[in-house]
């Protein structure tokens, strides 16, 4: 019994929030931000979209796709770290909302590398026999955890949500193989410091700004084209593949710089890596799904085909996976 992805949404919010905008909010440039990550514009939710809301948008889309009822869903699968809510889980929600009755639902939390890793879990239910049809969601509202007088992180980040359905059923594109890797050694680099149960919100946490991001870029950098390579690597060799047969490379979303170092280690022209970085920014879970999704809509891929998704996040967290086109 073979996981494969049946059908992708995904959906982002109206607003645009440009350079040229951010120029007047810190003190940065057009130039700047567009030559050390690649970034243009991108997407900032309304008081009235939620990253609850946003996934059950995204995963309309993927439902109508793969032409599957919700009621046929058999597990919610949410990978988020901007939750509507600590508890009850986005999963719950979303699940409310598509009447998805027979659906089990949890939230999944790997940052930037939560979509692959969510995929894993569905590939393992689905081979396992346990469950058939499963909705896996990516939302994130970033916007809500964006301390915007902060130049070096308040530039990099968007809104926005993905969905993909993974199924033993129909057509689709093969998950062959994922991998997965963590390195809790570097938690500090990328984190909230507080509002969970370590440091819970207090007027102290709010005059101290630790309900946002922080992030420690230039570090984070260097492990991020590394380790991503390695996870590309191995899933290629698992999958009996090597650099040789990949079609198509489509990255995380977080730095241009990042992504055109991956694509040159792996010989890759610009042409066959799929890029939304300029559009989007980096929308952390949900980056990979979109370009998925984007990536889905177009037709570019055919029978036989290779495409390898790769990612990389706080925690430190990262995987690849290779699909293959049926
Ligand atoms: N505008 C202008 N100048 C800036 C800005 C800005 N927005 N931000 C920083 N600078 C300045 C710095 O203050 C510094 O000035 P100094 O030399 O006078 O001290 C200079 O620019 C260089 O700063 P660096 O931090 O060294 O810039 P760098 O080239 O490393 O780019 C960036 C920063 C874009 C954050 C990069 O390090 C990066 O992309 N890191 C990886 C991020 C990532 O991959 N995250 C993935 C996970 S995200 C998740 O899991 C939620």
């Amino acid at each position: 019994m073979k996981a494969k992805i049946i059908g992708t949404g995904s959906y982002l919010p109206k607003k645009i929030l440009s350079n040229l905008d951010l120029e007047k909010m810190v003190d940065t440039t057009d130039e700047w931000i567009t030559t050390r990550t690649g970034m243009k514009e991108r997407r900032i939710a309304s008081d009235q979209e939620h990253t609850s809301t946003m996934g059950f948008e995204a995963a309309q889309k993927a439902l109508e796709m793969a032409k599957i009822h919700p009621s046929a869903i058999d597990l919610i699968l949410f990978a988020t770290i901007t939750p509507d809510y600590t508890f009850p889980s986005s999963a719950c929600l979303v699940q409310k909302m598509l009447g998805a009755v027979n659906a089990a639902a949890l939230d999944l939390q790997a940052a930037c590398t939560g979509y692959l890793y969510a995929i894993s879990v569905a590939k393992a239910y689905i081979e396992s026999g346990l469950y058939q049809n499963i909705l896996v969601i990516a939302s994130e509202k970033l916007s809500a955890i964006v301390n915007y007088e902060d130049r070096s992180t308040s530039i990099l980040f968007g809104d926005g949500a993905a969905s993909c359905i993974v199924s033993c059923h129909h057509k689709g594109m093969a998950i062959d193989h994922v991998n997965l890797g963590a390195d809790g050694e570097q938690a500090n680099l990328l984190m909230m410091p507080a509002g969970g149960s370590r440091r819970p919100a207090s007027k102290e946490t709010v005059e101290e700004k630790l309900h946002y991001l922080m992030m420690d870029g230039k570090e984070v950098f260097k492990h991020a084209v590394r380790r991503m390579e390695q996870a590309c690597l191995l899933s290629l060799e698992k999958a009996g593949l090597t650099e040789k047969d990949v079609h198509y490379l489509i990255p995380h979303q977080a730095n241009m710089r990042i992504i055109e170092a991956l694509a040159k280690r792996f010989g890759l022209p610009m042409e066959r890596v799929y890029v939304t970085i300029h559009k989007y920014g980096n929308t952390s879970a949900s980056s990979l799904g979109i370009a998925l999704d984007e990536f889905a809509r177009e037709n570019r891929i055919e029978k036989g085909q290779h495409l390898v998704l790769t990612a990389f996040g706080a925690g430190l967290t990262w995987g690849a996976c290779v699909l293959t086109q049926e």
